[in-house]
């Protein structure tokens, strides 16, 4: 009854949520971000991301004379230049125009239980290194619950090679992080509206008997009298099933009681009657 009253708008209020969560998936900021190879797992891992756009995250690499400036966003415009998702800026060299590493309109993303993996294709082109190929970032964002954002770190540029060259960046941030609620499964679930169902009915049959019945002392409990009963005959079940020597029977294996042993079977027959 309880369940059946409750179940209906429960239901109603999931596809409502529901509803709404789709409507901001289609509209929200990581759309902007253009999925080399579209599929519902890409758009998921990128949806993730969502708590971290419309941010400029800065950076400032030294590496012996030179110094870079590295600026990464989640699907927008990195620095203000326009289609790129990380930047370069020579902080040596100012006035010069940054280097674009990736563009957000070529985006591919991976998402694991407590990362995301974001790649940034179809950058400028190297001078000198990797064949001359376009500029790739790969971004590893990472659970982290202590900080909305970390700081962002270069790890390392890999370029001494033929190809496949790419910029590898890291951030912490609890947008990654595993939803806690969600550990809930539908068995703890069920003992919970158990829980609540036992207090309803304590609670509620204890008012009754105390302000309707006028019970006093232990008669306040609800069906006082069907719990007593059960109780007695748990303990009577107990008592048939644990007991290694039954009660009565032992005497009737005195050899010198001769007499009791007809009336017995009887008088034990009874006792077993109201299980
Ligand atoms: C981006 O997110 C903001 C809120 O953070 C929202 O107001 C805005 O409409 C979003 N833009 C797009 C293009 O979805
Ligand atoms: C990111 O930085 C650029 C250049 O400093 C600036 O024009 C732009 O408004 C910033 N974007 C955000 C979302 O802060
Ligand atoms: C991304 O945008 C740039 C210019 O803004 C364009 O040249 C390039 O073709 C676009 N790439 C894709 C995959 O759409």
């Amino acid at each position: 009854m309880f369940l059946s009253l409750s179940g209906g708008p429960f239901l109603v209020w999931t596809l409502a949520v529901q509803l709404v969560l789709c409507g901001v998936y289609a509209t929200d900021n990581t759309s902007r971000c253009t999925l080399h190879h579209k599929s519902d797992s890409q758009q998921k891992a990128l949806h993730r991301l969502e708590p971290l756009t419309n941010k400029n995250f800065t950076v400032e690499e030294k590496n012996g004379e030179e110094s870079y400036t590295y600026v990464f966003q989640v699907c927008g415009d990195a620095g203000g230049v326009p289609g790129a998702g990380v930047i370069q800026t020579n902080n040596k060299e100012s006035g010069k125009k940054p280097t674009v590493i990736g563009m957000y309109n070529s985006t591919q993303a991976f998402g694991g239980s407590d990362w995301v993996m974001l790649m940034y294709e179809n950058g400028d082109s190297y001078d000198a290194h990797c064949s001359g190929e376009k500029r790739k970032a790969i971004i590893m964002i990472s659970c982290n619950r202590n900080t909305d954002v970390g700081q962002l770190q270069v790890v390392l540029e890999d370029r001494d090679k033929d190809k496949e060259c790419f910029y590898l960046i890291e951030l912490d941030s609890s947008a990654v992080c595993p939803a806690l609620d969600s550990k809930m499964s539908p068995g703890s679930i069920l003992l919970m509206i158990g829980f609540c169902l036992l207090a309803v009915y304590l609670v509620g049959g204890f008012l009754y008997q105390r302000l309707i019945v006028g019970a006093k002392g232990m008669e306040q409990f609800p069906n006082y009298a069907f719990w007593v009963e059960v109780g007695n005959l748990t303990a009577d079940g107990c008592d048939f099933v644990c007991r290694s020597q039954n009660r009565e029977e032992s005497p009737a294996y005195r050899p010198m009681a001769t007499e009791p042993v007809e009336e017995q079977p009887e008088e034990r027959d009874d006792h077993l009657l109201p299980m």
